[in-house]
């Protein structure tokens, strides 16, 4: 189960980097181009909230089977920079970024037919998303080799 759910994790770890950054480039194209926002720009958008949405089903599993998860807890365990990163800091900082890629695509979607304000949703929501998984993705853990 464990190894099974954090194989998942991982390889899915490319399809949601791949998929923000396709949503974040479109939206910037759009909002750039000038030109209304359509259905079509919703549907990159959700080339990014799909994996993301699917990674945090993955990443709830994963925090209560790994024995670097839940199961690690401990007052110790947050004095150590490794342990503090997979107990806290990445769960949490993930969860954020997964709120507000849902926040920019809900906000974007009521936006269909109107001018530029669904693409400024998804550059900016999508965006400052991607920098937050950026910075807490553990870097020493992955890709692996
Ligand atoms: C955008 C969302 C996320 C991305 C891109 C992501 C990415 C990653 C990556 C690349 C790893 C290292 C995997 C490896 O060692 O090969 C990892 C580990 C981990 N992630 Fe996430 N994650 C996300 C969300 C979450 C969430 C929401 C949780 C929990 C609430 C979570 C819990 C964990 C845990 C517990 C590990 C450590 C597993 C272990 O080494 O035993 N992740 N994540
Ligand atoms: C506990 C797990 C999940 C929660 C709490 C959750 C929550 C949400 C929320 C709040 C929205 C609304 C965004 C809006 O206003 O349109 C949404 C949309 C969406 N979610 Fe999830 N989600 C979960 C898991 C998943 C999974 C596993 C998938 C499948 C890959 C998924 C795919 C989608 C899609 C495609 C939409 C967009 C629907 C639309 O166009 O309105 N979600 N989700």
């Amino acid at each position: 189960m464990y190894t099974g759910i954090l194989h998942l994790h991982s390889y899915m770890t490319y399809l949601v980097l791949l998929g923000v950054l396709i949503s974040f480039a479109a939206a910037l194209a759009g909002l750039f181009g000038n030109r209304p926002f359509t259905d079509k720009d919703r549907k990159l958008g959700l080339l990014g909230l799909i994996p993301v949405h699917l990674q945090w089903v993955f990443g709830i599993i994963l925090y209560f089977v790994s024995p670097n998860g839940l199961k690690n807890f401990s007052g110790e365990a947050m004095g150590d920079p490794t342990s503090r990163l997979y107990i806290l800091e990445h769960p949490l900082t993930m969860i954020i970024a997964v709120i507000l890629i849902t926040v920019g695509y809900s906000r974007a979607k009521r936006q269909i037919g109107t001018e530029s304000k669904g693409f400024k949703s998804i550059a900016i929501f999508y965006g400052i998303a991607l920098l937050l998984i950026l910075i807490r993705i553990p870097w020493n853990a992955w890709p692996g080799n």
